[in-house]
């Protein structure tokens, strides 16, 4: 497996920007990310940030809870603009372009920061997670989600399937680089995606799922969550 780079994954994900992708991911991913924030309480004091935000929905649905203050930052500068354009003036909320482990952000700004499948495309994730330390205030939260995980085997043909190249992470892989970053109580979990099965005669076949079993096995699954506290 090749190591991601930066230029791969801003180019990658413009491609996908224009591609209308951004919303089927905030669609796809939303119910998983929900019940994992759904631990959080939100309130005007809170600095919410999530890095890797593409359109930036999460960032709303965290405003939408009662955040004070959203920041979004991705490498994908159509993600970014996509992002500023869905999300009205009138929240308080600031879009970035800038790499996950050098986020333009001062130190102990965030009180709760959010990664939802973006961590594996990283050239170097235990980088990412100091950086996301060193922003987070004490007693800050975390959650990162994956559905690209080694404990989970009907995503692995994604890693051929994905134009760029990513890491396969483990739960354990995963926690332990929080843990060195700096992040206590670490644990994770494994969320299962709320929407209703797609019934077989629906289901279309796809480079990223080859079967309907192989469909079915991911939902029985369910996304990882790391969950952590700085
Ligand atoms: C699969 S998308 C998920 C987007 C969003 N979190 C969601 O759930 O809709 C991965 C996102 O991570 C961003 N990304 C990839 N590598 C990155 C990096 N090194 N730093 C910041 N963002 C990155 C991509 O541009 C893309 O928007």
């Amino acid at each position: 497996m090749a190591k991601p780079t930066l230029e791969a994954a801003a180019s990658e994900f413009d491609l996908w920007a224009d591609a209308g992708r951004a919303e089927s991911m905030a669609e796809g991913h939303g119910g998983v990310t929900r019940a994992a924030i759904d631990r959080w309480t939100l309130g005007a004091s809170d600095t919410v940030l999530d890095v890797g935000c593409g359109n930036g929905w999460a960032v709303r649905e965290l405003m939408r809870r009662g955040a004070g203050k959203g920041i979004g930052v991705d490498l994908s500068p159509k993600m970014v603009a996509l992002a500023e354009v869905q999300t009205p003036k009138d929240l308080n909320c600031s879009f970035h372009v800038a790499p996950a482990a050098r986020l333009p952000i001062a130190d102990g700004t965030a009180t709760h920061i959010l990664n939802i499948e973006s961590i594996y495309y990283y050239p170097d994730p235990a980088t990412a997670a100091q950086e996301w330390a060193r922003v987070t205030a004490t007693g800050g939260r975390i959650a990162v989600l994956v559905d690209l995980y080694e404990e989970n085997p009907a995503t692995h043909c994604w890693i051929d399937a994905l134009d760029v190249d990513v890491h396969l992470l483990s739960k354990a892989s995963l926690a332990d680089l929080l843990h060195k970053a700096g992040w206590r109580d670490v644990w994770t979990e494994q969320v299962l995606d709320p929407r209703p099965v797609t019934p077989r005669e629906s289901f279309s076949q796809s480079k990223y799922w080859p079967s309907y079993e192989t469909y079915l096995e991911y939902r029985q699954t369910g996304a990882l969550v790391v969950h952590g506290t700085r």
